[in-house]
């Protein structure tokens, strides 16, 4: 039996992990411990990086311990400690990766530095055993791409967005609107009560032959709409809510379909292709049903871990972990590598302007 310690603390949320795979091959999660900082940073609409790297300082050992705990396990059990160590905010990336080395060396244990772009990625084979290659949706408040998944360690990604990620749209247009953050959440919420159809806001990009994303444009014109109406009453906001979230499941649609018909003519002999969906947006329930309608239509299965696994966690960094451990893919010097705050799972693809701003939420 291997057992991984994950630790993830790249963004706004202290998290530790045990995974397992026990004699039978199964994968197990022994225990994900996620504390979320939502609190600390609601005041401000957005992650303030000083106020999270402090906060992961002093969450990190009690968040370790609980999940040692809570799996059954002491230190001297685990076979190897995982730890993102990027992309992400440079503050929280040193506190989760300095204490995953300090274990690491004081265990004499591998250290596995992780990018939590591929703990993402490879969730689909925790939850559901799913085997390369597929298609990966990451859509989360710091990232918006889509990655050809071919196995451990190889990433193509073949669309990306040109400006705002998609969580950070929902924020911003929270934002404006006054309602609570995270935006996401809000966004949805409102949107129940609103009629889509009472604006017509932009489809960035839909029906143009490039795969990528783009959502600033959406943006501006949700708050010229919010201007004009101002002030607004409850129902507009529900209205621009459910207009806006429109516009966003039309668009995804359109450019997620580019990319599954990609992959199908790449693939031409799976029988059934699979398109898994990750990062926190992956909780909207409108996302999810156009996404599996999609899928239905194009003949691929959508792959959607449960909601806690889909934002950021430990698990998904433990499991990369454990999948690079049992792949001979630890390195010797994983003592001395340094965190990256950008990191891109594909190194040989072109960054796009204004793309994976993780963090710059407010
Ligand atoms: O993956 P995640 O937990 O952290 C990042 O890596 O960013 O994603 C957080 C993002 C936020 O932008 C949040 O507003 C968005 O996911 N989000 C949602 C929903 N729940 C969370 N967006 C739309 N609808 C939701 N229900
Ligand atoms: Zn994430």
């Amino acid at each position: 039996m291997t057992r991984v310690l994950g630790i993830e603390t790249s963004c706004d949320e202290t998290a530790a992990a045990v995974i397992t795979r026990g004699e039978d091959g199964a994968p197990a999660i022994l225990s994900n411990v996620v504390l979320s900082q939502i609190e600390e940073h609601a005041a401000f609409g957005g992650v303030v990086p000083e106020i999270a790297a402090r906060a992961h300082v002093e969450a990190l050992d009690g968040v370790i311990e609980a999940a040692l705990e809570e799996a059954g396990v002491t230190l001297d059990e685990i076979d190897g400690i995982a730890a993102t160590a990027g992309p992400g905010l440079i503050g929280g990336l040193i506190v989760g990766l300095t204490t995953a080395k300090a274990l690491a060396a004081a265990l004499d244990k591998p250290l596995l530095p992780v990018n939590h772009l591929e703990g993402h990625a490879l969730t689909a084979r925790l939850t559901d055993g799913l085997e390369f290659p597929y298609l990966l949706l990451l859509v989360s408040g710091g990232h918006t791409q889509i990655v050809h998944v071919q196995d451990i360690g190889r990433y193509e990604r073949w669309a990306s967005t040109i400006d705002d990620a998609l969580g950070e749209a929902f924020d911003k247009t929270a934002k404006l609107l006054g309602l609570p953050y995270p935006g996401g959440p809000s966004v949805e919420k409102a949107a129940a009560q609103g009629n889509a159809t009472r604006f017509a806001f932009p489809r960035p990009l839909k029906g143009e032959a490039r795969p990528d994303f783009s959502f600033s444009g959406l943006k501006t014109a949700v708050r010229r709409t919010a201007s004009e109406l101002a002030p607004l009453s409850e129902q507009d906001i529900a209205d621009i809510c459910a207009s806006f979230q429109a516009a966003v499941t039309e668009t995804l649609a359109d450019r997620v379909t580019r990319s599954l018909e990609r992959f199908r003519t790449e693939h031409s002999h799976l029988k059934e292709p699979a398109l898994v969906v990750a990062g926190g947006v992956a909780a909207n329930a409108a996302i999810r049903n156009t996404l599996k309608s999609l899928c239905r239509q194009k003949g691929f299965r959508l792959v959607a871990p449960p909601i806690k696994l889909c934002g950021d966690n430990a698990a998904m960094i433990a499991w990369a972990g454990l999948e690079r451990l049992e792949a001979g893919l630890a390195e010797e010097n994983a003592l001395a590598f340094a965190p990256r705050p950008r990191w891109p799972l594909d190194e040989s693809s072109a960054p796009l302007f204004g793309a994976g701003k993780r963090g710059a939420k407010a």
